[in-house]
């Protein structure tokens, strides 16, 4: 299906603040995946979590993220921080009376940036913030650019971000306006995109919704892919299983006085594509050594979904042994050193997580804003662009790093692989502009709604 540019645009325009826009057309252009009905059961104590199913794509198992997706950014402006407190938790109860929480209802996420603390509840953010052992800070740093950011990567300061996500759009688009509806939020931007839709066979939905979009580039994305970038991101072995993103989970943080328990970090960015360097400057396999590492001979052609299990991790040895060799590296090994447990380890809760196991939980999408759907700046280019929302939960702020600057080919221990930053040598960094990042504390469940000010 091919719109004419002024029918795309003008449903872009439509989309900024109303509702689904653009994004309707997900429904029109891929079903939503079926999924076994959940009953309301009680939530977990975990904002983060929602419970996927799982498929197999190339005989991989792969998790099916929600198909549709949103994050809205805020700053505020309260004098009464109890009251606040008060009309928020009671906006999310009745958004989590109405919708159970799985796909076919709705996952929402409350997150907190910097400034929420520093402004609002500096006092108690200092006593109970909890504390990276390893970084010796915060658990919520300073948001930062990365060797491989551009100078013009806006480092945000919202106050607040919600993350909505369905597979129904009418539930993201009816519980963003019932909580935005609040007097003290003020809406910097919204953001949608959409996830998965390609493991049935057939078109996958990157490519249809890029196809109707008239991105440069989209006749160039493979049938099946999960993502724009043509391959799958959502296997099962290299998305951090169940609570390991809690703070608390692997012994990185020290929780204090413990008000954070339950609770993570989620990084924030939108990262633009370019479709047409991707697809024409590099070809199958030299996408395959860009994305995952160099020397992977037994990829068979065009595949999407290429093992990344335990078994397959690279340890950071090889990764550097394989850079001095070929002089490149890939964008999964690179950050495996980081992003996988070098040992076998016993979570606090004592689940076994053998080594291998990832550790980010990453629950990006893909979208078609240019950078965003709405911006309060005005600050929107009409024009759809192809990139992803990226949304990543970590143990803490320093660990996010740690896995972005691998990412750029900064290894801990002080080894740096050593590449002009956005060179085709470094991962496929040089396809990639981020055009905005920012940290977020995820409290639990029970302080969502202004953590700290009932203190
Ligand atoms: C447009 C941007 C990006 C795209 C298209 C992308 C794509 C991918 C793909 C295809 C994989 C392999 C997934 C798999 O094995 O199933 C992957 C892995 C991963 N990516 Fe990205 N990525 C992007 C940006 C980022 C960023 C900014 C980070 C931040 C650190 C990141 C962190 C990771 C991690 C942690 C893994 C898993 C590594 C492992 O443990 O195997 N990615 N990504």
């Amino acid at each position: 299906m091919r719109l004419s540019r002024r029918a795309f645009l003008g449903g872009a325009a439509a989309a900024a603040v109303t509702g689904g826009g653009i994004y309707e057309l997900v429904d029109r252009l891929g079903a939503a995946p079926a999924r076994p009905v959940l009953e309301p059961a009680g939530m977990p104590p975990e904002q983060h979590l929602i419970d996927l199913s799982t498929t197999r794509s190339e005989g991989v198992e792969v998790i099916v993220p929600p198909l549709h997706h949103a994050l809205v950014t805020a700053k505020l402006d309260v004098t009464d921080l109890a009251a606040a407190q008060r009309q928020l938790e009671d906006v999310l109860r009745r958004v989590d009376a109405t919708y159970p929480l799985s796909p076919a209802g709705l996952g929402v996420t409350v997150a907190w940036g910097l400034p929420y603390f520093e402004k609002y509840v500096p006092a108690q953010a200092q006593a109970h913030l909890p504390f990276d052992r390893r970084a010796r800070r915060s658990v919520l740093l300073p948001t930062r650019r990365f060797p491989s950011d551009p100078s013009t990567t806006v480092l945000e300061d919202n106050d607040v971000v919600v993350l909505l996500r369905s597979d129904r759009i009418e539930h993201v688009d009816e519980a963003r306006r019932k909580i935005f509806a609040l007097p003290f939020f003020q809406v910097t931007s919204i953001r949608r995109g959409f996830a998965g839709g390609g493991f049935d066979g057939g078109q996958s939905l990157p490519k249809k919704m890029a196809l109707a979009a008239g991105v440069p580039g989209a006749d160039l994305i493979p049938d099946g892919s999960e993502l724009f970038l043509g391959f799958t991101s959502t296997q099962k072995a290299g998305i951090g299983p169940g609570t390991i993103a809690n703070h608390e989970t692997l012994g990185f943080v020290d929780l204090r006085s413990g008000y954070f328990r339950n609770g993570t970090h989620m990084h924030v960015s939108h990262i633009d594509e370019d479709l047409e360097a991707w697809y024409l400057n590099f070809d199958f396999d030299e996408r395959v050594l860009t994305m995952f590492r160099p020397g992977m001979t037994n990829v068979r052609q065009n595949a999407q979904t290429i093992p990344q299990g335990p078994a397959q991790v690279s340890p950071q040895e090889e990764l550097v042994r394989l850079f001095h060799t070929t002089g490149r590296f890939g964008h999964s090994a690179s950050i495996q050193p980081t992003s996988r447990l070098l040992q076998d380890t016993i979570g606090v809760d004592g689940t076994h997580y053998p080594k291998g196991t990832a550790i980010p939980q990453r629950a990006d999408f893909n979208t078609l804003d240019n950078p965003f759907a709405f911006s309060a700046d005005g600050n929107v280019d009409s024009q759809p662009s192809a990139g992803v929302h990226f949304v990543v939960f970590n143990p803490s702020g320093d660990d996010f790093e740690r896995n972005r600057l691998a990412m750029d080919g900064v290894l801990p221990g002080g080894t740096t692989l050593k590449v002009p930053p956005r060179n085709r040598a470094q991962g496929f960094n040089s396809v990639l502009t981020t055009t905005h990042r920012q940290n977020f504390l995820v409290p639990p469940r029970r302080h969502r709604s202004f953590p700290l000010s009932e203190l």
